[in-house]
């Protein structure tokens, strides 16, 4: 035989090798798996996904495989569940299966599945149990905790109004809300639907004055601001595959079976980015969380603290925290770009877990 031929053969026969172990890996065991891209052995498809922008790679492959696909990360496997009905039949309608914490390379190094977030089975349970009424003991989603809240944000004012030059590049997840806002402003000026600052300023003058501090009781008549806030959490879409999940038994989910221990993506980006629900989500606009009169509307899609067994722990304090340190902070000050705000650039970081704000510049203004 001819080199070249000898070349090809040998080819065509690896090919062949890694294509039949892929559909074996699919095939094998206790039933069938969801479908997904050709795998490789060793690299599965971490050459087909994008390590920079994970989230887009796994959108693009919802778009061909469908709402239930696997992909491998190396030699994880790794079960995606895309889009509402798919992430809450899992985390709600199967949460008890559903409730495994998945694989993180790093933390598993670090935490050695410790700590209740990486942690599985009996001890996770009793960790949550403890979390919950270690932070409830605390005052979490009481009046005591909001009375903490609401002096840290009087702190944080003064520290602010010490504060005599524009703040230093910074990096925190206040600065998407603060980035958001001036955005706002541009949207104001290109006459296009806008929201900004200025009706959540309204708002606040017009339901707390400037004399007394927020409180949560204020919320229920400030449709516009609390709207906002939802706005910025669906919009950043901060955690966008949601912390890995795994399955605790072999799992019949629809017509596939999903094997013990594989890893699960619930994602959230696919909820929170639904335009059934949300039209035009890749746009900012606070009207997702208003009906037709201007009340504010509640919808089943905003899971940015995720849903089921695994839901976020600190969610009733997260949520106190950004009510009151946002209305505090716009009670006091004007948030200023000190660039054109039509130039702030509010892309994430790159970065498969997170989508974490760049360093930004911003002035606050007293008002
Ligand atoms: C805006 C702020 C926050 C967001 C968007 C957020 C979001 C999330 C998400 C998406 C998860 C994964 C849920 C899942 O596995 O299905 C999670 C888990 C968790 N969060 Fe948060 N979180 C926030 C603030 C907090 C705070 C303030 C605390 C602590 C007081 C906290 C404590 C936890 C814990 C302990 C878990 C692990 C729960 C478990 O594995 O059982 N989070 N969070």
């Amino acid at each position: 035989m001819e080199p070249l031929g000898a070349t090809t053969v040998f080819l065509v026969i690896c090919v062949s090798c890694l294509l039949f172990l892929s559909a074996w890996r699919r095939l094998s065991g206790s039933g069938k798996l969801p479908p997904g891209p050709v795998a490789f052995p060793i690299v599965g498809n971490t050459l087909q996904l994008n390590k920079r922008n994970l989230p887009q790679s796994i959108h693009e492959l919802s778009v061909k495989y469908g709402p239930i696909f696997t992909i491998y990360l190396g030699s994880l496997r790794v079960v995606v569940l895309y889009g509402q009905e798919a992430v809450k039949e899992a985390l709600i309608d199967q949460g008890d299966e559903f409730s495994g914490r998945g694989k993180l390379a790093l933390a598993d190094k670090l935490a050695k599945g410790t700590g209740i977030i990486f942690s599985n089975g009996e001890r996770w349970k009793q960790l949550r149990r403890f979390a919950l009424t270690t932070l409830r003991n605390f005052g979490m989603g009481k009046k005591s905790v909001e009375e903490r809240i609401q002096e840290e944000a009087r702190f944080l004012v003064e520290r602010l109004r010490n504060t005599h030059v524009s703040r230093g590049p910074s990096q925190d997840w206040g600065s998407f809300a603060s980035r958001l806002l001036n955005r706002g402003q541009w949207d104001l000026r290109s006459a296009k639907p806008t929201y900004a600052a200025e009706k959540v300023h309204e708002e606040i003058d017009h339901v707390i004055g400037r004399s007394r501090s927020p409180c949560m009781a204020d919320r229920s008549q400030m449709p516009y601001t609390d709207a906002v806030i939802h706005e910025i959490q669906r919009f950043i879409n901060l955690v966008p595959l949601n912390v890995p999940h795994a399955v605790t038994r072999d799992t019949h989910f629809r017509q596939y079976v999903i094997p013990k221990g594989t890893t699960i993506f619930p994602t959230l980006q696919s909820v929170l980015r639904d335009s059934r629900e949300f039209p035009k989500p890749e746009q900012f606009n606070p009207g997702h969380f208003l009906d037709a009169n201007g009340a504010f509307r509640k919808s089943d899609f905003f899971i940015p603290f995720s849903a089921g067994k695994r839901i976020c722990v600190g969610e009733a304090l997260a949520r106190m925290e950004l009510f009151l340190l946002l209305t505090t902070i716009l009670q006091n000050f004007t948030l200023k770009s000190p660039i054109d705000p039509k130039d702030i650039d509010i892309a994430p970081l790159p970065s498969a877990a997170i989508n974490a704000p760049k360093p930004y510049q911003l002035c606050v203004l007293p008002r």
